[in-house]
């Protein structure tokens, strides 16, 4: 049977015994910076692939240096680290692994300076986060996304995921599958937590980073492929919420969410009401991009077991 793994106090330890204390500054304060990267299984090799870890940690570089965490890691350090985590716990299924770099004083005191900062890594079981084949019905949020002068968005702050809790809470109580946040100007940000595309004429149309959106590992990945193997020119620019009641197509793309058609909003069928084609190509192209099986892409994925077979 698989059992949990995670990398904690710099050692790697079953995650059962991986605790914090209370008082953990980063869990008070939300004092945070995290990563989620995807291990997709492939049964042919029986062999895990974890996508674009070097994008993930290099967002997270990012994340410590807006939040002021010392994150003294080298990129090989954090493969090797990423991949012996995941080899241990043993699981055969896609997971998810966590990264997370925390203010780890344990003291009273709002403030990102003069704390003790550390890492650590966990993983599990995961699949699919929305239905990515029926799609993903949606609302509007009453919650707008965060502004980059009150929490900026392009870190990924653990603070800020109570933004995300409240849109996506209220959305499923509503009925819904997922929150869709505008921004403070009233134009399309993210989903909870996944960016958004609308096609349009045969273009891909999606936010730019200033509408304070997560800038996604996934969303760059489908702008690539999109451009490189389908031809689809794409726009990064100011949406409207009612752009998407009248748009060909509209996807979401996350690492958890994968890329998930948004067939609804606020009670519109968007296009005919189901996953649209040039969604469907996507899509198609992404899992087998990301589950190893594209030659071209396979320097995003990183094999994990193919050592201990060795
Ligand atoms: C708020 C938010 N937006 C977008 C994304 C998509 O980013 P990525 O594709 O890098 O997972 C995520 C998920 O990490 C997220 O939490």
């Amino acid at each position: 049977m698989p059992t949990p793994y995670a990398y904690f106090k710099k050692q790697i330890v079953p995650l059962a015994e991986a605790k914090i204390g209370i008082m953990t500054h980063a869990f008070n304060y939300g004092t945070a910076v995290f990563e989620g990267i995807r291990g997709n299984w492939n049964e042919e090799e029986e062999e895990i692939y974890l996508f674009r870890v070097k994008e993930h940690y290099a967002r997270l570089r990012k994340s410590c240096r807006i939040m002021r965490i010392d994150f003294p890691y080298s990129d090989e350090e954090l493969r090797s680290l990423t991949t012996k985590v995941v080899e241990i716990s043993g699981y055969r299924e896609d997971i998810y692994i966590r990264p997370l770099a925390y203010k780890s004083s344990e003291a009273l005191g709002v403030r990102l300076h003069d704390l003790e900062d550390d890492f650590l890594i966990f993983v599990q079981p995961f699949g699919p986060y929305l239905d990515i084949e029926k799609g993903a019905r949606c609302c509007t949020s009453s919650w707008r996304r965060v502004e980059d002068t009150g929490i900026p968005a392009r870190a990924k702050v653990t603070g800020i995921y109570a933004n995300s809790a409240l849109a996506k809470t209220e959305a499923q109580l509503n009925g819904f599958d997922e929150a869709i946040m505008l921004d403070e100007r009233g134009h399309i940000s993210e989903g909870s937590g996944e960016n958004i595309f609308v096609i349009e004429n045969g273009k891909l149309i999606t936010p730019p980073p200033s509408s304070n959106i997560l800038v996604g590992i996934t969303r760059d990945t489908i702008m690539l492929l999109a451009r490189l193997e389908l031809g689809v020119e794409i726009v990064e620019r100011d949406i409207d919420r009612s752009e998407v009641y009248v748009a060909d197509e509209c996807f979401m793309t996350g690492t958890a969410a994968h890329v998930t058609p948004v067939v609804e909003l606020d009670h519109r069928p968007i296009g005919d009401g189901r996953m649209g084609p040039i969604t469907a190509r996507l899509s198609q192209l992404y899992f087998d991009v990301i589950r190893g099986k594209n030659p071209k892409y396979a320097h995003w994925c990183l094999p994990c077991y193919s050592k201990v077979k060795a």
